[in-house]
């Protein structure tokens, strides 16, 4: 449900698509783990990591501010890199952005760091 103050978007990464009520001025990352979204933040918005790489719906990605240079560089690390690519912890929701859908790539640069099962002795 979309309310006159509230915002809804929505995350996916096994094509699952999960309502989220927002406010404005809510960062997508950390609302996205307050609804228990596997959303990584390794860096915790600090620009240091790629782990919150999410893909921004076409019709919200021109209301978002253009990524500065430093979240360019952390970009260029991420993998399955397109057009669309944001970093989540650099989203803060405005009025505009009501609807925004959010999808989450099928793989993370953390994925593979912590998808390395050691081999039992
Ligand atoms: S959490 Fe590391 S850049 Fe967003």
């Amino acid at each position: 449900m979309i309310t006159a103050e509230g915002q809804q978007f929505s995350q996916d990464r096994s094509g699952k698509r999960i309502p989220v009520r927002a406010k404005v001025g809510d960062n997508a990352m950390y609302l996205a783990h307050r609804h228990g979204i596997e959303l990584e933040g390794a860096c915790e918005a600090s620009l240091a990591c790629s782990t919150c790489h999410v893909y921004v719906s076409s019709d919200h990605l021109d209301k978002l501010p253009d990524p500065d240079e430093r979240e360019d560089d952390m970009l260029d690390m991420a993998p399955l890199l397109q057009e669309n690519s944001r970093l989540g912890c650099q989203i803060i929701l405005t009025l505009e952005m009501e609807g925004i859908e959010l999808t989450l790539p099928k793989v993370t640069r953390n994925f593979y760091v912590d998808g390395h099962v050691p081999k039992p002795h």
